[in-house]
């Protein structure tokens, strides 16, 4: 295992961590975890080196946190420090905070979370977490022991990743989706390097996309076939994550033993600048290939916006580019229907067609007849 700096802390992170989201489960039954396979799992990643674990309220409805404080027992606490997050789109006050993280800190049979993140912040929900008081709550809950140290996981865009690591003095740890196509998507690199900086750890979910990278469409695998050194998608994945130093932990959700075992042996070459140009460049048509795949040009600049009438454009269509580019339509529908992802008030029936975004589109795209196709794609049955 390689070890790496983490943030401000005088201690180093293991180049992977594992991420507790995507856990084996049982009869296809997302709430039943298969506890003694991932006990299993989980210690062989710490008995090889893995010193973080990534976990969350909801996660497995409860249950990844049930699981991880089992897996710790019999010595193993020691060995880790355990991240999880604050559900911030259900809680309401100061008193809700308390009741959570006490519940969290049984579930993971702890008295002390390491790592204590405000889950999935993203413009919907970081107002109403400044309204709530989270600085002065965190501080206290710093103060008394029961965090030991503060953050919180992103997902909008860069601007608003800036404003958030610039409100508050102690944070530790920014976690940020962050993988090959995603390097102007969200945070992105701009959002790394700007927390890195800081002097934050940066912490990295989804650098498979959520395993999508790793089952290629047939015109990527033949691009892959090209490598001078043969690898998996996976591999390349990762690799090419750990190759900026910026980064301190790569999170995977890693369901099966045999994912466990390869990716740790991954993370004995994940020292950063691992790749050579000739790598960069073979990764760089892998990634114009699957973005060529998709059905809108948009490159998630944002010049479009803000949308006078307040319409997520860039969203929306990177939702629906990458629904058709992995075929996931499932996954990216749900999230349009979410009140916490995208509000009503973003969608696309708000768009009364004026046409003011066409003309700041530096693609000249027919951007409100996009908005209907993305809409009839992202709200179809299936
Ligand atoms: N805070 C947030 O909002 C948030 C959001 C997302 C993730 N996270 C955290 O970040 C962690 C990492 O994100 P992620 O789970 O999306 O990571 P990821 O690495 O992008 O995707 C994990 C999936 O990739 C596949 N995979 C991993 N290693 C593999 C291997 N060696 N061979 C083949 N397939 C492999 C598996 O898919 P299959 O299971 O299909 O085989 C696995 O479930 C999560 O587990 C969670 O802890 C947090």
């Amino acid at each position: 295992m390689k070890y790496r700096k983490f943030g401000k802390l005088d201690w180093q992170a293991s180049a992977l961590g594992f991420g507790a989201m995507r856990l084996q489960i049982i009869d296809g039954n997302h709430g039943n975890v298969d506890e003694i396979a991932v006990i299993k799992m989980m210690r062989y990643a710490i008995d090889h080196g893995v010193n973080y674990i990534d976990s969350a309220h909801g996660y497995h409805r409860g249950n990844s946190e049930i699981v991880i404080g089992k897996a710790l027992q019999d010595g193993y606490r020691s060995k880790v420090k355990v991240a999880t997050k604050l559900p911030c789109h259900v809680v309401n006050s100061t008193a809700d905070f308390d009741r959570c993280l006490e519940e969290q800190m049984e579930r993971l049979q702890t008295k002390q979370i390491d790592f204590y993140l405000l889950h999935h912040l993203n413009r919907l929900v970081w107002p109403k977490m400044v309204k709530l008081g989270i600085f002065k709550w965190a501080d206290k809950a710093i103060a008394d022991g029961r965090i030991a140290h503060f953050g919180f996981s992103f997902h909008d865009h860069y601007d608003l990743f800036k404003e958030i690591v610039d409100s508050y003095d102690n944070w530790t740890v920014a976690q940020i989706q962050y993988n090959f196509m995603d390097e102007e998507f969200q945070a992105g690199t701009r959002g790394l390097q700007y927390a890195y900086e800081k002097d934050l750890a940066v912490v990295i979910m989804e650098p498979l996309r959520g395993g999508r990278l790793t089952v290629p469409p047939e015109n990527v695998a033949k691009i892959w076939e090209e490598a001078k050194i043969q690898r998996t998608p996976q591999e390349w994945g990762l690799r090419w994550v750990w190759n900026h130093p910026e980064v301190s932990v790569v999170l995977s959700g890693m369901s099966k033993m045999e994912q466990v075992v390869e990716n740790v042996a991954f993370a004995a070459h994940s020292q950063p600048h691992n790749l050579t140009a000739e790598d960069l460049a073979l990764i760089a048509r892998v990634r114009d290939t699957y973005r060529a795949m998709g059905p809108i040009d948009c490159t998630g600049c944002r010049y479009c916006m803000p949308c006078p009438n307040g319409v997520e454009i860039p969203r929306i269509f990177g939702w629906y580019n990458e629904a058709v580019i992995h075929n996931s339509p499932q996954r990216l529908r749900s999230y349009y229907s979410d009140p916490n992802m995208l509000d009503k008030s973003e969608r696309v029936e708000n768009c009364i067609k004026c046409e003011i975004c066409v003309e700041k589109c530096p693609q000249n795209l027919p951007i409100p007849e996009l908005l209907d196709k993305a809409h009839a794609f992202l709200t179809a049955k299936g």
